[in-house]
């Protein structure tokens, strides 16, 4: 086993430090913090994620290894690969598609996930291992699978795993099918963002297990972590968590470019009418009124050209036909001039679910939830499973 060196030694204990003072990591995952080096999964180039920007800064090892040291214990993503593998070079790619996640996500996920010993895990992502070492070294190897469908990122986490000498079983396949022959499973852990929860999930965890993943509509990129519990009956149910943005699955990720197709002539024969609602009311990046509306608004993906605070065009796009709808938002004007085009009136949708957000006194993320049937379809509620999310 390749042990901490005293500089890691020093990083970590305050990276553990900082995230037990914020609660994101808990006593009994310190001293595993600790012991399991980020450092020691990362590849000799990263790219620090700045999550207020979205830009990418590239930190090489060869290059500036204090500030690679750096960026190992900071409470950054620190992306490991672009485009699954095909970009090359320093700087960042189109896609960023592994990462070493936010450290204090991963703290919060391993806590939210309720563990005692003897459990038996899979984790769906590998990634760089980090997270496959973190629970091997609580767990035991043994009751640790974790599987990975890039060869070469799979790769990678095994070498770094063998480092640091821990040894859970890592297995390169899509994830989708989780691994049958480790099942069952008392929790399953997803560090990779889904627009479906694939049966096989649910298959393979035990009645009364957890299943814990990143999941959300296409309505935008934004995941909710929901925490399922396994039914009896093969469903599973439980509330959202609260906002992350993972990686997607490799899947079920939504080709955003389709949408330069879809509408072949603006404004077309669109039916034009107006609007109160402000652009800032549809909610910002990680706001929970904007992941409502995606559970409010079935198959409709948007997107938002902001020009400042208060203009901008909002697109909305319906997943299954070509409806569309687009708002342009003009600062100091109290109307907003609307577009619709289609079978559906997607704007008109998009307004009933947010005034029943607001009828309902703003209601908080954790206020809703989500009901998994067997064969995979979703199903979300408020406040408790019986009361279904359908805005007429
Ligand atoms: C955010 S990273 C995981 C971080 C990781 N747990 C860690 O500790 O570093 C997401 C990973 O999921 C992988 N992934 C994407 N689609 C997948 C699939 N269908 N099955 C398995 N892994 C997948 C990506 O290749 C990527 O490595």
């Amino acid at each position: 086993m390749t042990l901490p060196s005293e500089q890691d030694g020093r990083a970590g204990d305050e990276l553990a430090r900082s995230l037990l003072d914020s609660g994101a990591l808990t006593p009994e995952w310190a001293e595993t913090f600790r012991a399991v080096p980020r450092a020691l999964f990362l590849p000799d180039l990263v790219w620090s994620y700045d999550m207020a920007t979205g830009r990418s800064v590239p930190v090489s090892r060869a290059e500036d290894p204090q500030a690679w040291e750096r960026s190992a214990y900071a409470n950054v993503p620190l992306v490991t690969q672009w485009d699954d593998g095909r970009h090359t070079g320093v700087e960042p790619g189109a896609v960023p598609t592994s990462s070493a996640s936010m450290p204090s996500v991963v703290a919060a996920m391993l806590r939210d996930l309720d563990m005692t010993e003897g459990m038996r895990v899979l984790e769906i992502g590998t990634g760089t291992g980090w997270n496959a070492g973190l629970l091997a070294h609580r767990l035991g190897g043994s009751g640790v699978v974790s599987v990975e469908i890039d060869p070469s990122v799979t790769k990678q986490a095994r070498d770094a795993l063998k480092r640091a000498g821990l040894s859970p079983e890592v297995v390169n396949v899509d994830g989708r099918h989780g691994w049958p022959e480790g099942a069952p499973y008392d929790r399953v852990i997803a560090t990779v963002g889904v627009r479906a929860i694939p049966p096989a999930w649910l298959e393979q965890t035990r009645p009364g297990g957890i299943i814990l993943a990143p999941w959300g509509t296409h309505h935008s990129d934004q995941d909710a972590l929901v925490r399922l519990t396994m039914a009896d009956d093969g469903s599973a149910r439980g509330p959202f968590l609260r906002m992350v943005e993972f990686m997607k699955l490799r899947a079920q990720r939504l080709d955003w470019n389709r949408f330069a197709r879809h509408i072949p002539e603006f404004p077309g024969d669109a039916d034009v009418s107006s609007t109160r609602v402000t652009l800032a009311e549809l909610g910002d990046r990680y706001e929970s009124v904007r992941f409502v509306i995606g559970l409010c608004v079935s198959d409709c993906a948007h997107v938002v050209n902001r020009s400042d605070e208060e203009s901008g065009k909002a697109w909305f796009f319906d997943l299954a036909s070509r409806s569309w709808a687009a708002v342009e938002f003009h600062s100091g004007k109290p109307d907003a001039t609307v577009y619709q085009s289609g079978s559906r009136s997607l704007w008109d949708e998009v307004e009933r679910a947010l005034r029943w957000w607001t009828d309902h006194g703003e209601p908080s993320l954790d206020r809703f939830g989500v009901t998994v049937r067997p064969d995979g379809s979703v199903h979300p509620w408020f406040e408790a499973p019986e009361n279904g999310l359908t805005i007429g």
